[in-house]
This record gives C-alpha cells, structure tokens and sequence, in this order.
C-alpha cells in the first residue's frame, strides 16, 4: 500500500473558539481516503520574526514548524481576517517559514487557503493577502478555495462546524485537488 498524502494544516488565529480552527479540524475530518491531515497548534509560540536571528539563532519554535513544513506533502491554512488582511501572528509565522529566500521548506509546496469569518464574505481579502504573502514565499498555491462566510451560525453546540454544511464536502475536494497537484510537474518556465 502507498503511504499516505500528508498535509500540515493550521488556523491564523490564537483565539479559543476560532472559527478558522473549527474549518481546520472539519479538514482534517473530511480527509478523503489516501490523506492524512495532521494539525499544528503551535502558532503561539512562534517568536517575532527578527532577521537577526536567523541561522544558527533561530529559535527551536520555528525550526520545529519548518520540519513540519517540510515532512508535509502539502499545505492547507485557514485564514482569519483583521481588518481585511491577515492576522500579525500568521504573518509573522509565515516570514520565518519564508527563509532561507528561496530555498525554505515551503519553496515548492502545494498550499490551499481557506478562510472563516462571520461576515458574508468570509475572509475573502484576508485569503487574497494569504495567497499574495504565500506566492511571494515559494509555495505552490492553489487557485481553489473555501470560505465559511457568516461562520459563527455555521457552528455546532460544540464548537464544531455543523455535520451538514456544504463547506465540509468542498474541503474534501480541496484535499484531493491538492494530491493532485502534488503529482503535477512544475512548470519552471512559468
Ligand atoms: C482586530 C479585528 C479586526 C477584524 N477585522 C475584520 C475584517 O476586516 N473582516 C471580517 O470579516 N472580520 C473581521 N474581524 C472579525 C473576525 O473575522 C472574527 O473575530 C473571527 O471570529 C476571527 O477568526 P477566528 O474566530 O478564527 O479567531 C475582525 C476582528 C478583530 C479582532
């Protein structure tokens, strides 16, 4: 049997209750056969970015997340917006994730965003901006997507993104969208 296709995924967001983290765990529930999602959590403990301190004096917080980044075979982020952009914490992350320029973990590596908020467009320019930052860093991103728009009435008792919502089968779609753009060779002429 082949191994499975792995894909790291992870919320912008630090908040207890987020939404972006429930779009994250209805992910990693939705995985269709032949994926696995595993979910970071380590957001928090990413220290603010400082050039000074790359190399030999990045901290462990961020050489564990560039593993991770690297071990995965993809990508997948959810996105809060904050004033229609992406949170600092996500952003700070992401430009640690982005060296060494060029030749970093996420250089190359398939990457789907997908985004929650309670307004009706949920999180729509905050992904733009995720998409444009990820770009710049070398990811391979995807055009699809997924949005929670008005997300607080899309959740269970439980926190949880309701069993029926039509954004749970559009995330298995992205999870198979991305294995297949995996298997795609890289234009390097583009
Ligand atoms: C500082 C701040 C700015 C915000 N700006 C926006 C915004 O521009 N657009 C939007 O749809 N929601 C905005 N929101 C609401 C967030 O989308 C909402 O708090 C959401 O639940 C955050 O995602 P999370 O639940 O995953 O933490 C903002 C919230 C905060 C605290």
């Amino acid at each position: 049997m082949s191994r499975p296709f792995t894909v790291l995924a992870f919320a912008g967001s630090l908040r207890r209750g987020s939404v972006n983290s429930a779009l994250v765990a209805a992910a990693r529930d939705e995985a269709p056969a032949g994926v696995t999602v595993s979910v970071w959590t380590g957001l928090g403990s990413i220290p603010l970015f400082n050039e000074d301190n790359l190399g030999d004096r990045t901290p462990q917080a961020v050489l564990d997340l560039t593993r991770l980044i690297g071990e995965a075979d993809a990508l997948l982020i959810a996105t809060p917006e904050y004033n229609s952009s992406i949170p600092g914490p996500l952003k700070n992350a992401l430009d640690w994730a982005s060296r060494p320029y060029g030749s970093a973990e996420i250089v190359g590596k398939p990457t789907v965003v997908v985004g929650a908020s309670p307004s009706s467009f949920g999180a729509a320019w905050a992904q733009a901006e995720l998409r444009k930052v990820l770009a710049a860093s070398g990811a391979r991103v995807l055009e699809e997507g997924a949005s929670l728009a008005k997300a607080h009435e899309r959740l269970a008792a439980d926190g949880a993104v309701n069993a029926d919502d039509a954004v749970r089968p559009e995330l298995a779609a992205l999870l198979g969208r991305l294995a297949e753009v995996a298997r795609e060779p890289v234009d390097v002429t583009a």
